[in-house]
């Protein structure tokens, strides 16, 4: 999701990715993309989103492009899905989607069958949640490596209001004006899905009632940890204590631990906070610098105290943190981790590191903000999962600052040390999580393009970091580890820790080195745009924002353009991160229109690939009535349902070759 605008506003014809380096052609893809946004304007001012539906149709049909063969020294031997925008899904030939589940569908036992004409709170907290992000899947029995019987651990991100509920309106105004009743529904639709899945006769399916299947939403009681925890900053009407919450917001990207539990991230919480102590209450400052403002995006503030800042001033201050749960035990207390660091998690993936500490990274995806990582302050104990329990409010953050010459060094948030001392407002080191960004400020941390996920290779250990794209760089602000002014589409920043590809990774050392993997754009067309040079036409891509690994190293990209980028669909590209094939991203999987590809996630023996397909259908004059897909039923009358799909090769190989 982007931070602070809608999703739903084409920005200005300026933003659009070109930016050429002098003496090059602008060129015909450029071009296209301006006549594709015109149409995109027209037809919304109209509001013939059904037009826009045939136009997004005819468009993905009427220009086939040539499918180009496995490329050059690639070691993935799939044939590239060719660049094009559609209803549905494409997948490279081969490979088959499968519906898993669907936004509506059972987890619980007694969820009755969806229906999008008469939602209700009750409902929904039974059924899988809206805007499917994270996912992560875990063997059954806990512990085994089976890959075809597990739980899938699932984030529902956000709602899109206006393919909810008729009689709405489009965009994201809609989402400000939902009755009681719809805010509540909405409330049910955020948090987290865990449900059983199985895959028989070659086939995945969830299993509806499953024993250890559960709904997280915004209500579902959760631990307060570490040193935040009771600070009267956090305290409320409903809990004098700062220990106890309702729920997890807006949870975006994820993580899991060694000693296998699920981390969940707090992303965009700010725009369900409205009131007017934003400007004059005492956490004024620090809501500002969390873009927490006077009028909320969300309507539940109206109808719900806790979301309104007149009445409970501190609530903000118990989100933006981690989350940890035992995705094994339905009953278990997810626990917000405060030692992690309060800003807009976009996910936390660990790496163990030499010495049995765990580094945890995470980036804080805003324009200017921060990459950092948690270290443990102690080994994770592999014989006795208890001794595990709460290691995580026991460690060090750090912020990243990257350098010339490829050295950065990761700086620590320490209560006490450099500037983070009471002659900045800092009285102890729960103030220094509470207010990480500025903190972080503080320290002289490399502002980034927006860091979204971030994951370690397993064959290379080195981390790769996704920076989606920030419009707002000037020239005069590139620097080390973000090089291009209106860096549109975004790019992959390669962490070197010490020790990388020795088998003895140092993740808790402070100091490490960087490359770029990638700079993303179409090569020849937008500037400093860089892969191998034998990346097809349909093998660049645009706003990278998930990442994971198979099991040989090669990274799978999932993307999210969002509407600026009109005219090139989201998707997931894969490439080789080492050998003569690196950087040479090839174009796998191709989402319905309007939706941004999550996970992904793999099965232990990589003969399945787990998607989550977020928000289908969010593209201008989108509405219940009248969306631009009806993806994945295609039933007249009704909305769009983000999914979980599996992937799998036909002939039941790995995925990717
Ligand atoms: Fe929720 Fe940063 O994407
Ligand atoms: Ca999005
Ligand atoms: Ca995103
Ligand atoms: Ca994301």
């Amino acid at each position: 999701m982007r931070p602070d605008e809608s999703e739903m506003d084409l920005p200005e014809i300026e933003d659009i990715g070109s930016n050429p380096a002098p003496g090059e052609p602008i060129g015909a893809l450029i071009e296209s993309r301006l006549t594709r946004r015109a149409a995109l304007r027209g037809l919304a001012g109209a509001g013939a989103a059904a037009a826009l539906a045939e136009a997004l149709v005819s468009e993905a049909t009427a220009q086939p492009l040539p499918v180009p063969r496995s490329g050059g020294p690639s070691t993935l031997t799939f044939h590239e899905v060719p660049q094009g925008l559609s209803q549905t899904h494409q997948v490279a030939d081969g490979y088959d989607v499968q519906m898993v589940i669907r936004w509506g569908d059972a987890v619980l036992r007694d969820a009755p069958p969806f229906n999008p004409h008469a939602l209700t709170a009750e409902s929904q907290a039974m059924q899988f949640g809206y805007n499917c992000d994270y996912l992560d899947y875990w063997p059954l029995p806990a512990g085994s490596r089976n890959s075809e019987h597990g739980l899938l651990c699932v984030n529902h991100e956000y709602t899109n209001t206006n393919l909810m509920f008729a009689g709405i309106g489009e965009g994201r105004a809609a989402r400000g004006r939902t009755n009681r009743e719809q805010a509540a529904v909405e409330i049910a639709a955020h948090g987290m899905s865990v449900v059983e899945v199985r895959k028989e006769g070659g086939v995945w399916r969830s299993v509806p009632g499953g024993r250890l299947n559960r709904r997280i939403t915004m209500e579902t009681p959760m631990r307060l940890s570490g040193p935040a925890a009771g600070h009267p900053r956090l305290r409320t009407n409903a809990d004098p204590t700062g220990t106890r919450v309702l729920g997890t917001l807006n949870n975006c990207a994820g993580g899991n631990t060694p000693w296998g539990t699920v981390i969940t991230a707090e992303e965009n919480f700010n725009n369900y906070f409205g009131g007017a102590a934003a400007e004059t209450g005492a956490e004024a400052a620090n809501y500002k610098r969390y873009g927490v403002q006077r009028n909320a995006t969300w309507a539940w503030g109206r109808f719900f105290d806790r979301f309104d800042l007149d009445k409970e001033p501190n609530e903000p201050n118990r989100f933006g943190w981690i989350v940890e749960f035992d995705p094994y035990d339905p009953e278990s207390v997810p626990v917000k981790r405060t030692a992690m660091g309060r800003f807009k998690h976009e996910g936390a993936t660990h790496a163990i590191s030499a010495d049995g500490r765990v580094a945890f990274y995470s980036g804080d995806d805003e324009r200017f903000d921060y990459l950092y990582k948690f270290v443990t302050a102690r080994p994770w104990n592999p014989n006795d999962r208890a001794a595990n329990r709460d290691l995580l409010d026991d460690g060090t953050l750090h912020v990243a600052k990257f350098e010339e010459r490829g050295v950065m060094r990761w700086l620590p948030l320490v209560f006490g040390e450099g500037p983070l001392t009471p002659a900045n407002g800092f009285a102890s080191q729960a103030d220094v999580m509470i207010e990480t960004r500025r903190a972080a400020d503080l320290l002289g941390a490399t502002p980034m393009d927006r860091p979204e996920d971030v994951e370690t290779n397993p064959v290379n250990g080195r981390v790769y970091v996704m920076l989606t794209n920030n419009n707002r760089r000037t020239a005069q602000q590139v620097g080390p580890g973000n090089p291009r002014a209106n860096n549109v589409h975004g790019h992959v920043v390669e962490v070197i820790p010490p020790g990388a590809g020795t088998g003895r990774v140092d993740h808790a050392a402070t100091e490490a080195r960087w490359e770029i993997f990638l700079m993303a754009g179409k090569p020849g067309m937008d500037a400093g745009a860089r892969y191998h040079r034998a990346t097809s036409d349909n093998g660049w891509l645009s706003c990278p924002d998930n990442v994971a690994f198979d099991s040989k190293g090669r990274i799978w990209i999932s993307t999210d353009g969002g509407p600026e980028n009109a005219g090139i669909a989201d998707g997931i590209w894969a490439a080789d991160t080492s050998g003569h094939g690196r950087a040479l991203t090839r174009r796998f999987f191709q989402a319905p229109t309007g939706a941004e590809v999550c996970g992904p996630r793999f099965t232990p023996d990589d003969r399945t690939l787990f998607l989550a397909i977020q928000h289908p259908g969010e593209d201008v004059g989108s509405t219940f009535e009248r969306p631009s897909t009806r993806w994945p039923d295609f039933r007249e009358g009704e909305p769009p349902r983000p999914s979980v799909v599996a992937i799998v090769k036909r002939d039941g190989g790995e995925i990717g070759g």
